[in-house]
């Protein structure tokens, strides 16, 4: 059972803790939660206590502290010292050495790797100081859980924010399951990205090659919802299943994989970024915000080709009515718009559906979206398509070579999928190919 010493500082985030120490525990850890003062004024530590069975440590000086030595023992017997959230003065205090409490104090004396997920305002993340202090605890070995945009406690919309919990969950198990006996000493120096594992399930890592290490692999997985009011939607039957399989693979290559995911009815593989984007105008918001970051794009959503026009704000009522029409507008074409505004390098893969002339339409959708690589399938066989654990596929390239692909699990596909883009990459190199 692994261990994990959980940090909580004083930020509004600080209620999110309480879910990261349940789903930990759900993870099978053992969760001993330390907090700053500043951190009860956010949260109680009985809420902690209750459901952990163990006392809070806040103050190693209070009297009801049963370890006179707390940091000491704390510090020596997790297998992860997870701080969420952490604000501004954790991360100047840990970068600094400063101890002058019980979790700035635990830090210091602590050897299991370290995790951290800060939350604050967008203008104090970016900072000059905060950037010192977080590359210098990169330097000595921390990880950090990235906060992500959104709409901040201050009503502001910015980086800032906690990354979401299943996200910090994933990133944290990922991080001890392939850190096996190291501490932190051992990473310091190491530029300190989280050596993810894809999750078992997925694929065995030790006969996985490693080709994709240095890539920064962005997808899109699932289908989309494009709301009609609040309670209806419009969506398609995409489980998410073929575009998991790619990301776990990319992982297990030595990518780095961040998915925006619609809905999808399979779980994301571990160790992947995960940012939920259910209707295409969000999935294409969050994809040109990630994009400029990627070295290889992947359009394996089912993204709705159109959306209701005017989604209404309060639940359409039937009464009166015996007929309904919608008027649907065109949604953005994500593949598209990225393959237009790419920046060098960047290897940008399609998928096509098709139920008639397969080949030559994924052609001309190669043609007209600008894409470097098409996965077409036609989704009237069985064993392709929606919902499938199966695939059946040709994967064409815009350098004239295509494979055919017959029938096999998604995960296998996935790993075809990727060779032809290592493939294309090598060429990239080489200089015999440009993207
Ligand atoms: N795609 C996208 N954004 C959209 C629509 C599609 O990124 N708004 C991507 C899908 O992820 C997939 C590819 O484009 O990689 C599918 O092409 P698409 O033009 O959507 O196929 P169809 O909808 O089948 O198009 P058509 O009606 O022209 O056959």
């Amino acid at each position: 059972m692994k261990r994990i010493g959980l940090g909580v500082t004083g930020g509004i985030a600080a209620y999110k803790a309480v879910e990261v120490m349940r789903l930990l525990q759900r993870s099978g850890c053992d969760v001993t939660v330390a907090m700053t003062r500043h951190a009860t004024e956010f949260v109680r530590p009985l809420t902690f206590r209750a459901l952990t069975d163990k006392h809070v440590i806040v103050d190693d000086y209070d009297p009801d502290n049963p370890d006179p030595i707390a940091h000491i023992n704390f510090s020596q017997n997790i297998d992860l010292l997870l701080i969420v959230p952490a604000t501004a003065n954790i991360i100047a205090k840990f970068a600094n050495g400063v101890a002058d409490d019980f979790l700035s104090s635990t830090y210091l004396a602590c050897t299991a790797p370290v995790m951290i997920a800060p939350a604050m305002n967008t203008t104090m993340w970016e900072q000059p100081a905060m950037r010192r202090n977080v590359e210098q605890l990169r330097t000595d070995g921390v990880h950090f859980v990235e906060p992500v945009a959104g709409e901040l406690a201050c009503k502001t919309v910015g980086t800032g924010k906690l990354e979401d919990v299943e996200n910090i969950v994933a990133q944290a198990m990922a991080l001890i399951s392939n850190a096996g006996s190291s501490t932190r000493m051992d990473e310091s120096g190491s530029g300190s990205t989280v050596g993810l594992n894809p999750s078992q399930h997925f694929f065995n890592e030790s006969n996985t090659k490693r080709d994709l290490e240095g890539e920064r692999l962005l997808i899109t997985v699932g289908g989309t919802r494009e709301a009609i009011d609040p309670v209806r939607f419009i969506s398609n039957h995409s489980s998410g299943k073929m575009g998991f399989a790619v990301a776990a693979a990319a992982l297990a290559r030595g990518a780095e994989v961040t998915v925006v995911a619609g809905a999808t009815t399979v779980e994301p593989p571990e160790g992947v970024r995960v940012i939920r984007a259910m209707a295409a105008a969000e999935m294409h918001e969050a994809v040109m915000r990630e994009m400029p970051k990627s070295t290889i794009f992947v359009g394996a959503a089912a993204v709705a080709d159109y959306a209701p026009s005017n989604a209404a704000d309060t639940k359409i009522k039937k009464e009166g009515r015996e007929t309904m029409t919608l008027q649907l507008t065109k949604t953005p074409d994500i593949l598209a718009d990225v393959a237009r505004n790419r920046h060098e390098g960047l290897i940008v893969v399609g998928f096509a559906a098709e139920t008639s002339d397969v080949i030559e339409y994924a052609r001309s959708k190669m043609e007209k979206k600008g894409l470097d690589i098409v996965v077409a399938n036609d989704i009237t066989q069985r064993g392709a398509g929606f919902n499938s654990d199966t695939n059946i596929a040709t994967i064409i390239s815009r350098d004239g070579s295509s494979r055919d692909l017959s029938l096999r699990p998604k995960q296998e596909m996935a790993q075809d999928i990727l060779d032809v883009v290592a493939q294309l990459r090598a060429r990239t190199t080489e200089g015999t190919y440009r993207p």
